[in-house]
């Protein structure tokens, strides 16, 4: 394929995607790319999009459903050196955005730095968690974030600042721009305490949310001013089940899949749940995930 000629970086075509997600479904990537600088994703950036190639930024695949018949664009992994290195400089830590936001906040909670114990149990990259503002009950990621860098479609390079930063419920103005990096603004506390209150919301998550299964973490963002779990749970949808993915019993905002099961019966189970609970509260309930 031709728009590839000028790329000098690793691609791998038809590249299986399954197993690079939590859910372990769906299809194959038409190419997929693991830049190993900042320049080389600039350029297949930019690129794909001069030859009308689409693009997604594949973090941890924690909130990704790949569709059976794949992607047909290009994924970009940013999982070599140059994006995973954590830097710490008193109360700021410097993280590529392909670093695991877990580690990172253990190492943070470890050093007594406090503001990312929010984020205990959500599996993700840095980037990917800042992209849709990952957070919880006990805050979001977007509360210590100070500048982000990322690259355009174009190939351009470019900081933001935290004023230039927009953040919502689950979401940002960060649109299809790759984070290379980002700086955080923490607080220097105790350690012991700091680290204390990680294991705390960590363990919390883990009792209430099916974390060894095959999931996606929530389906569906809340809507404004009530629970989708408990609207699920409320409408008797848990244990709901279509081929080999069901409504989890543990928590009904996630879904729960076995080895046998295809995106499609995923698919099915969103749309049934989606049904029941308009037809029943009048709510129409919005996908968190994304599906590729
Ligand atoms: N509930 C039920 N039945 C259920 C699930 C929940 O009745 O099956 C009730 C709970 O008892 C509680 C209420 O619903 O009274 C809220 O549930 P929970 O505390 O579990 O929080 P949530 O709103 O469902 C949000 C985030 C989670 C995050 C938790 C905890 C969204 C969509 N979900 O869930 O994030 O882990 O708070 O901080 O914002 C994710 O983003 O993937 C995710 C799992």
């Amino acid at each position: 394929m031709n728009w590839l000629n000028d790329f000098s970086g690793k691609i791998e075509p038809d590249a299986p995607l399954a197993d690079r997600t939590w859910f372990k479904l769906g299809g194959n990537a038409r190419w997929l790319a693991t830049p190993a600088s900042t320049r080389e994703l600039a350029d297949v950036l930019r690129l794909a999009s001069e030859h009308g190639v689409s693009v997604k930024a594949l973090g941890a695949g924690a909130n990704v459903l790949v569709r059976d018949d794949g992607f047909d664009g290009v994924v970009v992994r940013l999982d070599q050196e140059a994006f995973t290195a954590v830097r710490f400089d008193g109360e700021r830590v410097h993280a590529g955005g392909g670093a695991n936001l877990m580690h990172l906040a253990h190492r943070c909670a470890q050093r007594g730095l406090s503001g990312l114990e929010a984020v205990a149990g959500i599996p993700s990259t840095v980037g990917g968690a800042i992209r849709m503002n990952a957070g919880g009950r006990y805050g979001e990621i977007a509360e210590v974030v100070e500048e982000v860098c990322m690259v355009d479609s174009t190939g351009r390079v470019h900081a933001r600042r935290r004023d230039e930063l927009a953040f919502g419920y689950r979401s940002s103005n960060i649109g299809g721009d790759v984070v290379v990096s980002a700086c955080f603004r923490l607080r220097q506390s105790d350690a012991a305490l700091t680290l204390a209150e990680f294991r705390r919301i960590w363990a919390e998550k883990k009792e209430s949310q099916p974390m060894a299964e095959r999931s996606a973490g929530c389906i569906f963002k809340n809507p404004s001013g009530c629970s989708a779990g408990a609207l699920i749970d409320a409408a008797g949808l848990k244990g709901s089940a279509r081929g080999g993915a069901s409504v989890s019993t543990r928590h009904a905002n996630f879904i729960v899949t076995r080895p046998e099961a295809r995106s499609a019966d995923v698919l099915e189970v969103i749309d049934h749940v989606r049904d029941v609970v308009a037809c029943r509260y009048g709510i129409g309930l919005e996908l968190e995930i994304d599906v590729w």
